[in-house]
């Protein structure tokens, strides 16, 4: 059993309200639950575990909870804007040893230049992005590869 987190960083937590024609009109629980379906549709044996904090500390502490008791086995991060800003999420992510894929629900590179630098992305083993709610059951899929 593949155990994998999915961590979402600020202002996910109003998909469905916020920027709608940029981020859909799904609300993270129901990605969570749209994800799970097709995932459990195949045969692979995982487990996920699905959080989201608005705080950058809050961020880097779930990160060295990973480390320290091992508890996943991999890690994919939508981090929201601290991707383009944190370096400290940058470096709790480089402490971890497991794999991790970034995604982004919006096609950011078509968006302004200040999303085009993507701090914590350097910690990923790859990067997902412009699927709306589909990055990720991707970017879980790219972890089972
Ligand atoms: C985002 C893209 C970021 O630039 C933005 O700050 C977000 C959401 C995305 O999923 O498209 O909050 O990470």
């Amino acid at each position: 059993m593949k155990k994998i987190l999915i961590i979402n960083g600020p202002n996910l937590n109003l998909l469905g309200l916020r920027e709608v024609e940029v981020y859909g009109a799904k609300t993270l629980a129901e990605i969570e639950k749209l994800t799970r379906e097709m995932l459990a549709g195949e045969k692979l044996s995982l487990h996920l575990d699905w959080v989201q904090f608005n705080g950058e500390g809050q961020i880097v502490d779930k990160i060295h909870e990973v480390f320290t008791t091992a508890s996943h086995d991999g890690l994919v991060i939508n981090p929201g804007a601290f991707s383009h800003t944190s370096i400290a999420i940058l470096d709790a992510l480089k402490i971890l040893k497991i794999p991790i894929v970034e995604v982004h629900l919006s096609h950011t590179l078509k968006r302004e230049g200040f999303r085009q630098n993507k701090i914590t992305a350097f910690a990923s083993i790859g990067v997902i992005e412009g699927f709306g709610e589909w990055v990720y059951y991707l970017g879980i899929k790219a972890l089972c590869l």
